[in-house]
């Protein structure tokens, strides 16, 4: 994975949510990627409904110029699960009434947005997935030549030896469409996968969200009323009210925000079965003993831990909004 040049063209594919919210928002306040479009899929919450919820947040960072597509409302296989009202609210934003964008969403479905954009960003193109993975999925189905165009592909997902958040083996994102994971992680391009087993160890404290609330500024008050609700429904896990940072830690890794010190690359399968371990990622560490060393010829490097803790940079990031 190599780290961006300036202003490197990144398309966003999110099922915004709360915690996609801030990756969102981290990515426009990113000065290293230039947020070229965003597409919606159904996961926290239908994709027509996180396509406006994306539509609103950029309008309050001034950002009306960043297109927004609708993407899959279903999993390749089955249907849309209803999403995670309880986690993410009824709207998906903590069932916080954001001011309204009144600006629409392309024409452009999320899958026709992103091979428009790897064209015209042809080789450059950064691709960030924080939702379940089935955009990526039908646009690898409709050109198969797709990450010939694409740099790197940073994906929130899995889990790789952290139990899952869904099931005992399987991770939300994962799990809301095991194939089109397993079809995602089976073709040649860069993958960098941020799973469970990172994203947990990432934390944002009342602390912080205090200071979005009382930033004064466009955005960033939003993102704290917005991480209310969802800060409640931490508190079984952690014991207080705080939350995991699952897809900002994604959007930061992508952009050099934080650093991997622990991602060996390694072959990664999904379970797409119908047995108790769908939607597993089943990644090959056994190099345990031996330091993680790349497995040779693995494509997907599994994010294991990192530098720094996310939550002071996220924060300094989104006070910028
Ligand atoms: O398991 C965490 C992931 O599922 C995050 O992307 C969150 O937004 C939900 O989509
Ligand atoms: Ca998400």
């Amino acid at each position: 994975m190599t780290l961006p040049g300036p202003s490197a063209p990144l398309y966003l594919d999110c099922d915004t949510g709360v915690d996609d919210s801030l990756a969102l928002a981290y990515l426009l306040a990113a000065p290293e990627v230039d947020l070229v479009g965003v597409g919606s899929v159904s996961g926290n919450i239908d994709a027509r409904q996180g396509a406006v919820n994306s539509l609103d947040l950029l309008a309050l960072a001034g950002r009306d110029d960043v297109p927004v597509a609708v993407g899959a409302h279903d999993p390749l296989v089955g249907s849309y699960d209803g999403g995670a009202p309880s986690v993410h609210g009824r709207n998906g934003v903590g069932d916080v009434a954001l001011p309204p964008s009144g600006r629409e969403v392309t024409a452009e479905s999320a899958v026709e947005l992103l091979l428009r954009l790897s064209h015209e960003h042809a080789g450059l193109l950064r691709v960030v997935a924080v939702g379940p993975l089935t955009n990526l999925a039908l646009a690898l189905r409709a050109d198969p030549t797709l990450p010939e165009r694409v740099l790197d592909v940073t994906v929130m997902g899995g889990a790789a030896l952290h139990p899952g958040n869904v099931t005992p083996a399987a991770e939300a994102n994962i799990a809301k469409d095991p194939e089109a994971a397993a079809e995602v992680l089976a073709v040649d391009w860069d993958v960098t996968l941020v799973p469970l087993d990172v994203t947990m160890a990432h934390v944002f404290e009342e602390a912080d969200r205090k200071a979005l609330l009382e930033a004064g500024t466009a955005l960033a008050p939003w993102l704290g009323e917005v991480l209310d609700l969802y800060f409640g429904f931490h508190v079984p896990t952690f014991g207080r009210r705080c939350s995991a940072l699952h897809d900002p830690l994604a959007a930061a890794i992508a952009v050099g925000g934080v650093t991997p010190t622990v991602a060996p690359r390694v072959p990664v399968v999904v379970d797409a079965t119908d047995g108790p371990g769908r939607g597993q990622t089943v990644c090959d560490l056994r190099g345990l003993y031996a330091g993680y060393p790349d497995v040779p010829g693995a494509r997907t490097r599994v994010v294991l831990a990192t530098d720094a803790p996310l939550a002071p940079h996220l924060v300094e990031r989104l006070l910028t909004l």
